[in-house]
């Protein structure tokens, strides 16, 4: 390093480099570590304040926004560290006779500030891209691109989360094998049972997920459904079992334990079990009704089970966290989420009918697909899924009813609140006694896991996507003479 001339300060404390480019006073290369520090916490005050004043009606995720902004900043940062860290080396490497301890001290600070940083943008890599969350107990599972377009709720429990409990068969809807617990908070707290196998991961946003693992297992117990399928010989080869078990979990939790025979019998069109013939597994489950002829099991067990003590709004859980959930409150989504699949699809979750537009406009109108159960796949198979996928799930506006000279149902419930809704409406309005009918027809419709996420839109643009689909909804709904409102770009549209 001929010509480097080092020279000492008046406090012969800090030194000088000359004719190096990395010509840096230490002192005032600690300075630029300062003056970075401080840079870099006005910008995430900036980033913070672009985060709180950032419009929330322009179609975009502020997570996407930030993305750029905070990755820029945190490179211009890591440029830095390695520009201090150079200069330390470089007096290391003989400029100096007398190396100083500082230099040492600001070699250690640099590369010290240079892996926080690292570690600062793996983690915000990690956890600050687009992502959807849900809850298997109260363990938070985050996901995003590393997932594709077709990735179900049953791939990903056996094959990221190594949850094998849960098993499949038909991948179509139709024999049960992979029914999970599904708990919301929309805004009251209710459980339902869905198959996972038709269920789009990317849909499980905010979702509480219940495997035949969280319910009981050998070393915590077994749930007083699990014990009383086996003590009535209701199991052989058990590949069915966890299926049944998690329909009749959901069944006792969604109907709040008050069951009757019948409607335990005719709850299961939604498993199947080809060892025992099925009549063992429907007289275990029916010891758990209210009219059942000998004393239901331990009841209370199950109580013992649903351990969140603050049920409901708990917030802080109790000794025993097993069941504590998140509230659907403390989540504040963004309007429109997006995520970038591992197959190059992209993912939007939008929450209100205008974000469509808003997406489709972006995206254009070429190649998309709006999805909302994602069980039509089970009737109608989706062979190569769009670019563009929507999850239309969240829209509230598409769920509600109202009630005047004539019923308006949101065309985005679900077949099971229709059957409610019928049922309730039929019977507290002379007028519409019929709908007690339609109700009876939708209650052989499907079966209950799928009514639960599948909805009237999405069947009938089954019906509409393959004429020859034997919709049922499509056959009530042309009986009774029903009108379809369709949404259209900027206005809407009666049909
Ligand atoms: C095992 C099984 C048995 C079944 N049995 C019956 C039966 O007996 N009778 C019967 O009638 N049906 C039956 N079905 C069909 C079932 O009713 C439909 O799968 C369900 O209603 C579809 O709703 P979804 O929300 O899951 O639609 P998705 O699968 O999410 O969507 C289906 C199609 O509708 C479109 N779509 C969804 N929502 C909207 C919207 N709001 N606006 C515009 N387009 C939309 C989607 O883009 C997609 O093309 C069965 C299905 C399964 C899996
Ligand atoms: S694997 Fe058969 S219903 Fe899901
Ligand atoms: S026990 Fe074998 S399929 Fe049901």
């Amino acid at each position: 390093m001929e010509g480097k001339q080092p020279v000492a300060d008046s406090s012969d404390q800090f030194l000088v480099v000359t004719n190096c480019c990395f010509c840096f006073d230490l002192r005032t290369g600690s300075l630029i570590i300062v003056y970075f520090t401080l840079i870099t916490s006005v910008l995430n005050i900036l980033g913070f304040l672009c985060d709180v004043i950032m419009p929330d009606d322009d179609g975009m995720a502020k997570e996407d926004k930030l993305d750029i902004f905070n990755l820029t900043v945190t490179i211009v940062v890591i440029i830095i560290c390695i520009m201090n860290i150079a200069t330390c080396v470089i007096c290391l490497l003989g400029i100096y006779q007398d190396i100083p301890e500082y230099v040492y001290i600001y070699l250690i600070y640099s590369l010290v500030y240079l892996v926080v940083i690292i570690l600062l943008l793996l983690a915000s890599v990690i956890t600050g891209r687009a992502s959807i969350g849900f809850y298997f107990w109260d363990i938070i599972s985050i996901l995003g691109p590393e997932v594709d377009s077709d990735t179900s709720l049953n791939d990903y429990l056996r094959n990221h989360l190594n949850l094998r409990g849960t098993k499949y068969m038909c991948k179509e809807g139709g024999c049960g094998a992979c029914v999970v617990a599904v708990t919301v908070n929309d805004p009251h707290r209710r459980t339902f049972s869905v198959n996972s196998c038709l269920v789009s991961i990317t849909s499980c946003q905010d979702w509480e997920i219940t495997t035949i693992e969280g319910i009981g297992n050998r070393a915590r117990g077994y749930h007083p459904v699990q014990r009383t399928l086996a003590e009535y010989n209701g199991t052989q080869c058990g590949y069915c079992s966890p299926g049944f078990v998690m329909s009749m979990y959901s069944l006792l939790e969604a109907n709040h334990y008050d069951l009757t025979q019948y409607e335990i019998e005719n709850s299961f069109g939604s498993n199947t079990c080809r060892c025992t013939g099925s009549r063992p597994i429907l007289d275990a489950f029916k010891s758990f009704a209210k009219d059942a002829p000998k004393p239901p099991p331990k009841i209370e067990d199950i109580e013992d089970l649903k351990i969140c003590p603050g049920k409901g709004d708990c917030k802080g859980c109790g000794k025993d966290k097993n069941w504590c959930m998140v509230s659907q409150s403390d989540v504040d989504p963004p309007r429109i989420k997006k995520i970038n699949l591992k197959d190059g699809h992209v993912w939007y979750r939008v929450n209100e009918v205008a974000d469509i537009f808003t997406v489709l406009d972006a995206e254009g109108y070429e190649s998309y697909m709006l999805v909302n159960g994602n069980t039509g796949r089970g009737a109608v198979p989706v062979l190569v899924h769009p670019r563009v996928l929507i999850d239309i799930q969240p829209i509230k506006e598409l769920k509600g009813y109202y009630l005047d000279q004539n019923l308006v149902v949101g065309a985005g419930i679900t077949l099971t609140d229709l059957m409610e809704l019928f049922k309730d409406v039929s019977k507290t309005h002379e007028e519409f006694q019929y709908l007690y009918k339609l109700y009876e027809h939708l209650d052989l419709v499907a079966h209950i896991p799928v009514r639960n996420i599948g909805t009237v839109a999405g069947n009938l643009m089954t019906k509409y996507r393959l004429h020859a689909f034997s919709s049922d909804i499509f056959l009530l709904l042309e009986t009774i003479g029903a009108v379809l409102v369709i949404g259209e770009y900027s206005n809407i549209k009666i049909k």
